[in-house]
């Protein structure tokens, strides 16, 4: 049988896990708001509209945080067109995705309901068709007490309390031609450095996300991120990364490799955030807000038939195979391998948008493959990110060399004491026999080994029909320290350590 090796010791710590690093993004876009988390009228839905078997699916989920509103709608968006009575709100075009938004949800609305979820908002603001202005009013809006023109008029909505939103995007993808008001680094970088200093003005204590390239094959990349980071290293606190992977090619090695590509994507922009700290002779570390990543491929050609200016028509409803699961836990693994620096990161989008939940319309609710991998990491996936050593059996891919057949790393929960081992084993046809000395976690014994598997890589699942679903049966044991788990051909694997009790 394939063998691999790992060692996880408990002092080998490479950083605290941010739990940040398993949230999402609801933008408005297809049917994500409306008929997604919010239709009125819905059997489940509560006397506000928001559906709460949907609710229930994202809490399953514990997400720390949620990107909004956009993504390229935030680009053209007019954020009071979202607040005040809904009779009176208007009904725009919104020109990113040629839909109608009817504006029934807004900042208000979104942020009651992320309170529900137990999740905390990551608000972005208008860089493309606005600027300072509007973002200034939008941060008084949200987090000042009361006494002023926006604050006062949030009160006057019904919110008494602020929403004391912490973090804050400085616009969405403005490397990008598609985007509305796309910009020059140099541009983006003076308009990003003035709306920081403004909305900080307002509010000292947020956190601000300035736009680093929409992804790794941008031909400014990384030059955006040196120039735009030359503008703003003293006024934000994260650069963003963008990265969507597909299988157009129905090439499955390959496609389950392209993480390697987000770890030198990764690798890249720390560099370049560290050039430009050594150029200003700064103390200051920018840290890395992966804030959209995913699968995208499947609904892409549906999408490019659609007929304009209809409010929430089904758009990148992606139906997820077996295999999007897989790249999805390695896409996990990777941020857990770059816990020192990835400290938010957000699976794109959460729920009918490219989404690990999906909705019918009137209908029921279920999950998708990739809401397993992505279920696992974030209930399980807390505490200290481990420096794993690993050894593993090679393979060349289309656009990868030496490519591990095992991606793997640990994550030690001193609170719960708990150690858990994510693995995916890349090998389409293989089991790899996993050896992991985990001898400095005395008295620990297997609590559980979950595997997603299947025998058809393009199994998906819909509602009513769970297909794809992680079971319990691992096959792992334990003895004096060394941990032989076997990982089934193609294969997400949870394995999890805890003290003995008792
Ligand atoms: O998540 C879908 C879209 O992908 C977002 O609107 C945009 O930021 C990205 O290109």
């Amino acid at each position: 049988m394939l063998k691999a090796k790992m060692v996880l010791d408990r002092d080998f710590k490479l950083a605290p896990v941010d739990k940040r690093i398993y949230g999402s993004f609801i933008e408005h876009l297809g049917r994500a708001v409306y008929g997604g988390i919010y239709e009125p009228g819905h059997p489940a839905a509560d006397g506000k509209g928001f559906r709460q078997d949907v609710l229930g699916l994202v809490k399953e989920l514990d997400v720390p945080i949620i990107r909004y509103p956009g993504g390229n709608f935030v680009s053209g968006y007019n954020w009071e067109d979202g607040v005040g009575p809904l009779n009176e709100r208007p009904s725009r075009l919104e020109l990113a995705w040629r839909t109608i938004e009817p504006n029934q949800v807004g900042t208000n609305e979104f942020v009651e309901w992320a309170k529900q979820a137990g999740s905390d908002v990551m608000m972005a603001v208008n860089l493309g068709t606005r600027g300072i202005d509007a973002a200034r009013d939008l941060i008084e809006y949200c987090n000042i007490e009361g006494g002023s023109k926006y604050s006062d008029l949030r009160r006057s909505h019904g919110y008494a309390k602020p929403h004391n939103i912490k973090t804050w995007c400085l616009g969405n993808e403005m490397d990008g031609p598609w985007q509305i008001g796309h910009k020059t680094a140099e541009e983006y970088g003076r308009l990003a450095v003035e709306t920081a200093k403004v909305m900080r003005w307002v509010d000292p204590s947020i956190e601000l996300v300035a736009c680093g390239s929409s992804h790794s094959n941008m031909p400014t990349f990384p030059q955006w991120e040196a120039t735009v980071l030359e503008h703003t290293y003293d006024a934000v606190d994260y650069i963003s990364l963008h990265q969507y992977y597909g299988n157009q090619e129905n090439d499955t090695a390959n496609f389950i490799a392209k993480a390697v590509d987000m770890d030198r994507f990764i690798q890249t922009v720390v560099s370049t955030c560290d050039y430009v700290k050594a150029k200003k002779r700064s103390k200051k570390t920018i840290h890395l807000s992966f804030d959209e990543w995913n699968v995208w491929y499947h609904s892409h050609t549906a999408d490019s038939k659609r007929e304009p200016w209809s409010i929430a028509p089904p758009q990148l409803e992606d139906i997820y195979t077996f295999e999007d699961a897989l790249l999805v836990g390695s896409m996990l693994i990777t941020f857990l391998k770059h816990a020192d620096r990835v400290k938010m990161a957000c699976l794109a989008q959460l729920v009918n948008v490219i989404a690990p939940i999906m909705t019918e319309t009137g209908g029921r609710s279920w999950r998708q493959t990739i809401f397993y991998p992505y279920l696992h990491a974030s209930r399980y996936g807390r505490g200290t990110a481990l420096s794993p050593v690993l050894s593993s059996p090679l393979h060349d891919t289309k656009d990868f060399s030496d490519v591990p057949y095992l991606d793997a790393t640990g994550v030690y929960n001193e609170e719960a004491e708990e150690l858990t081992i994510f693995a995916v084993n890349r090998h389409l046809s293989e089991p790899l026999l996993l050896d992991c000395d985990v001898r400095s976690f005395e008295g620990f014994r297997i609590l559980e080994h979950l595997v997603l598997e299947h025998d058809d890589l393009k199994a998906v699942n819909r509602a009513g029909e769970e297909r794809v679903a992680p079971h319990a049966g691992g096959k792992s044991t334990l003895q004096a320290g060394l941990l032989e788990a076997q990982l089934p051909k193609a294969s997400w694997n949870v394995i999890r350590l805890g003290k003995q009790k008792g």
